[in-house]
């Protein structure tokens, strides 16, 4: 750093010590532009399901819900994300449930969604209204409704649950509370007041009929879920979209400055994220980092079905969303 003749090094070192001691900090003491551009730490990542699936059923041997632990869970950790979560905005975990388990209700901060992935008797109740989850269904616990889970089936359960609890805590707002009894009484709260099951066979219906009408040449044919209320995302940090790659498709690379954990609901494809081609199937996920130039194809016969997480409305609201192609 340059400093004024008339003063010395040691006049200055003297002076930042007074800076620093009274809690103040001088950038312009330090080389480099006042505000530095942050390359994200977010990987692009593939989990696959056929290893997936094995942890997550021997987890069983080691941990139930309510008996040392809320959800048995498998979060999908990206290596670029210190604390652990998919993206630095959303966490995914995959949770398994045995027939005849309750997993704790409570309630959290954090807005909540899953998608049911294998397995029939599964159910969510939501501020006392209880939702039976078919495979491919969509259930929102928006924050801060009170939620618990079961499995009244004859066979094991799996889902994932997709929450916004890494922006939660980065605004330092992260809060979490149990209901002291282990189920959450059925018809006794207020019932929510939004649409919080979305179920398979109708979004799916209204897939096959977008796919008749348009398509999108970055995505294929792409619907997203919303709040028929409002017209608007599922919640104010995080959309959900389902999505078909039709067979033979391969799309036009784009680029947003939001991140997306994708799950392969049905059939095979790849997709390249800046230039590495990640191959998925039936029941992997993988990660979009923000900024990531990405393409999707499907060289298969039979279309492939993604269901995707995306962090858009929070990119939005803060004037930040850019998408390029
Ligand atoms: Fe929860
Ligand atoms: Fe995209």
């Amino acid at each position: 750093m340059e400093q004024p003749a008339t003063r010395s090094v040691e006049e200055l070192e003297q002076y930042l010590a007074l800076v620093h001691a009274a809690g103040l900090d001088a950038p312009w003491s330090r080389p480099g532009p006042l505000i530095e551009s942050k390359k994200t730490r977010v990987q692009s990542c593939v989990w696959r399901w056929a290893e997936i699936e094995p942890l997550l059923k021997r987890s069983a041997d080691f941990i139930a819900p309510g008996k040392g632990t809320e959800r048995r869970i498998l979060r999908l950790a990206n290596p670029g994300v210190p604390e652990r979560t998919s993206t630095h905005t959303l966490s995914v975990a995959v949770q398994y449930l045995l027939p005849g388990e309750v997993a704790p209700v409570h309630r959290h901060s954090p807005n909540a969604l899953r998608f049911m992935m294998r397995g029939q008797g599964a159910y969510t109740t939501v501020d006392g209204d209880k939702c039976l989850m078919k495979p491919g269904d969509l259930v929102l616990t928006p924050t801060p409704m009170m939620h618990g889970h079961g499995n009244e089936g004859s066979e094991p359960v799996i889902w994932f649950d997709g929450l916004d609890s890494p922006i939660v805590r980065y605004l330092e707002v992260l809060t979490q509370e149990r209901q002291p009894a282990d189920r959450q009484p059925i018809g006794v709260g207020a019932r929510p007041q939004r649409l919080i099951h979305y179920r398979w066979q109708t979004a799916y219906a209204a897939l096959l009929q977008l796919a008749e009408l348009e398509a999108n040449p970055f995505d294929d044919v792409l619907m997203e879920y919303v709040d028929p209320a409002t017209g608007r995302s599922l919640f104010p940090t995080m959309a959900c979209y389902v999505q078909m790659v039709r067979p033979g498709v391969h799309t036009r690379a784009h680029r947003q400055t939001s991140s997306a954990v994708y799950h392969v609901v049905r059939g095979a494809g790849c997709t390249v994220v800046d230039g590495v081609r990640h191959e998925w199937k039936e029941g992997d996920f993988f990660i979009i980092p923000p900024f990531a130039r990405h393409e999707h194809a499907n060289e298969g016969t039979d279309p492939a079905i993604l269901f995707s997480l995306q962090d858009v409305p929070l990119l939005t609201a803060l004037g930040l969303y850019r998408e390029e192609e």
